[in-house]
């Protein structure tokens, strides 16, 4: 398996080819000391064998279509039902799991970067239309992690790629992640409907719930209120709408750790992002400092198109047509 690093004078960042998966960003805190911000394993051995969507890459769809099942231009397609009755990030094969060819490339606003690309084959996924990803990781003189993701396809399909790392500004396995205070520039969510298993298709304001994020608020705060939406997926996994969506690339939220100081800010110019508290999470594998991997070990913040959006005609628009491009910004910055 090769990995890869990305460093500027303060952060490095390491991913490997399967996956495109992000395997540790080592950041300092205020007064210097380095811990490494994502979840994951220790070993290499322990990385391949363990969650594959730990800072991932996913696709064809990131998050869930519900029945596997979407229409375009009236034909209907079935994708597999590898959640429940869902189809998730991309199914049983998702991009997560694909080996990607990876070259370095040399752009000037990037310190260094890496290109990532992917041909998706016509029916891949059981997908229509042949893709061709690339996905560039770069990162910036201060402290920006970019990703930026394009894609063009031959046939009309649909298309929602999202990063899918756990952030633990703590130091992964040093602490949970429960205390993070979490900012959103979001005034609306999209509640999950227990009987879909994702979102009900509704879009509700956040205020008066566990969901205001609009200012800094500790997430533990959040979850551990009994609101029907956080006790039926004990916790937060919930996609959130960006306020003032309008295509370009702005500061949608903030993940700060009020110990170490260390502060992580969200940009992309994408309509949604599905904030994580891996719930999940059991205690049953062992991660990075040998410590077992409990909800709230890490918080994932994944820009996105709305879940089922091909199924809502009043959700964003998932569709990509032969001639158009897909195009994704999505950075961490590191304060
Ligand atoms: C979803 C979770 C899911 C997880 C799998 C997240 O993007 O929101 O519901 O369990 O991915 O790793």
């Amino acid at each position: 398996m090769r990995a890869y690093t990305l460093k500027n004078k303060n952060i490095e960042i390491t991913f490997i080819e399967r996956g495109g998966q992000i395997i540790s960003i080592k950041v300092p805190d205020a007064k210097g000391n380095i811990d490494d911000v994502v979840v994951g394993y220790d070993t290499m051995d322990a990385t391949i064998a363990g969650d594959g969507y730990f800072g991932a890459l996913c696709g064809r769809y990131a998050n869930r279509i519900v029945g596997g099942q979407f229409e375009i231009d009236g034909e209907k397609f079935q994708l597999d039902c590898n959640n429940e009755t869902n189809h998730l990030h991309g199914g049983f094969d998702g991009f997560n799991s694909r080996i990607w060819a990876v070259t370095p490339i040399s752009i000037d606003k990037f310190v260094q970067a890496y290109k990532l690309s992917l041909t998706s084959e016509d029916g891949d996924q059981k997908y229509p239309g042949k893709l061709e990803v690339s996905v560039i990781y770069g990162i910036t003189e201060d402290n920006q992690f970019v990703i930026e993701y394009e894609a063009e396809t031959t046939k009309p399909t649909v298309i929602n790629l999202t990063s899918h790392a756990y952030y633990n500004l703590c130091g992964a396995g040093k602490a949970s992640a429960e205390n993070h205070k979490l900012q959103l520039n979001a005034s609306k969510y999209t509640p999950i409907s227990a009987e879909l298993g994702t979102t009900s298709g509704e879009i509700v304001d956040v205020k008066g719930t566990p969901f205001d994020f609009t200012t800094a608020t500790t997430v533990k705060t959040a979850c551990d209120t009994d609101h029907e939406q956080i006790n039926m997926i004990k916790g937060i996994d919930h996609n959130f709408v960006i306020d003032d969506f309008d295509g370009s690339t702005k500061l949608v939220g903030t993940l700060l750790d009020p110990v170490s100081g260390r502060k992580m800010e969200v940009y992309t110019n994408q309509p949604g992002i599905q904030i994580y508290t891996g719930a999940h999470f059991d205690g049953s594998e062992i991660g990075k400092n040998g410590a077992p991997i409990e909800a709230c070990a890490g918080i994932a913040m994944e820009t996105q198109i709305f879940p089922n959006s091909p199924n809502y005609a009043h959700f964003p628009n998932a569709t990509l047509k032969p001639g158009e491009k897909y195009k994704h910004v999505c950075i961490y910055k590191f304060c």
